[in-house]
């Protein structure tokens, strides 16, 4: 399963990037008000540090002004994937963008039938949100699993984002039940990489090693 960052502060992509574990960015528009950044502000300061996919997300509501933003979006970098929201004027997008060889992600995916509408629609990505799931009382991880099953099934090559990542936890889940991508926010990169054990281990090495007082 890949590795993609869920944010848009810049400070936080470089980070990440700089561990050689990132294979893509999204965002969406309350990430970029959150991070107060404009799309070509943000979009310059990360010229150098995106290597992957970048969701940007488009805020109109039919499919002629989603097609506009969507150009002007992917006139900013090859490497941009346009999200789409999983409504009829976003479907109809994504079938025109498919058309233009533009890639989309479709995002606010609540269930395995709005997962099979974007597939059928040309989607890229899809990204079923599984904190926004957990948190009504739903399985936002049987969702992946459905929608995996699904798409092995018919063999639909649109890639799964386990999106609204809220814990470590998810990750791991969002892996073992077949996700292609997981989009974790900053602060859970941050957990997944803290062990207390890593940390003892570490500690218990240095000073084994400098009461050695052997040479490397
Ligand atoms: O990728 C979608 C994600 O940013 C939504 O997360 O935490 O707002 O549900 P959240």
């Amino acid at each position: 399963m890949k590795l993609f960052l869920d944010t848009a502060v810049v400070e936080e992509i470089r980070e990440i990037a700089s561990w050689g574990v990132l294979s893509g960015i999204t965002t969406n528009p309350s990430l970029l008000a959150k991070a107060g950044r404009s799309v070509p502000d943000f979009m310059r300061e990360i010229d150098s540090l995106v290597k992957g996919p970048l969701s940007l997300e488009v805020t109109a509501e039919s499919s002629e002004e989603m097609l506009k933003e969507a150009r002007k979006l992917r006139g900013y970098g090859e490497n941009v994937v346009i999200k789409l929201p999983l409504t009829p004027e976003g479907l109809k997008t994504c079938g025109q963008l498919k058309e233009e060889g533009i890639s989309s992600n479709l995002t606010l995916v609540f269930s395995a039938n709005q997962a099979l509408l974007a597939a059928a629609a040309g989607a890229d990505y899809v990204s079923p949100f599984i904190g926004r799931l957990n948190d009504n009382g739903a399985d936002g991880n049987g969702l992946i699993r459905e929608i995996r099953t699904i798409f092995d099934r018919y063999g639909i090559a649109a890639k799964i984002i386990a999106a609204s990542i809220r814990d470590p936890r998810n990750v791991t889940e969002a892996a073992l039940n077949g996700a292609d991508i997981a989009t974790i926010p900053y602060a859970v990169m941050k957990k997944m990489i803290a062990h207390p054990l890593t940390v003892d281990g570490l500690r218990k090495f240095k000073e084994d090693w400098e009461n050695s007082r052997l040479s490397l």
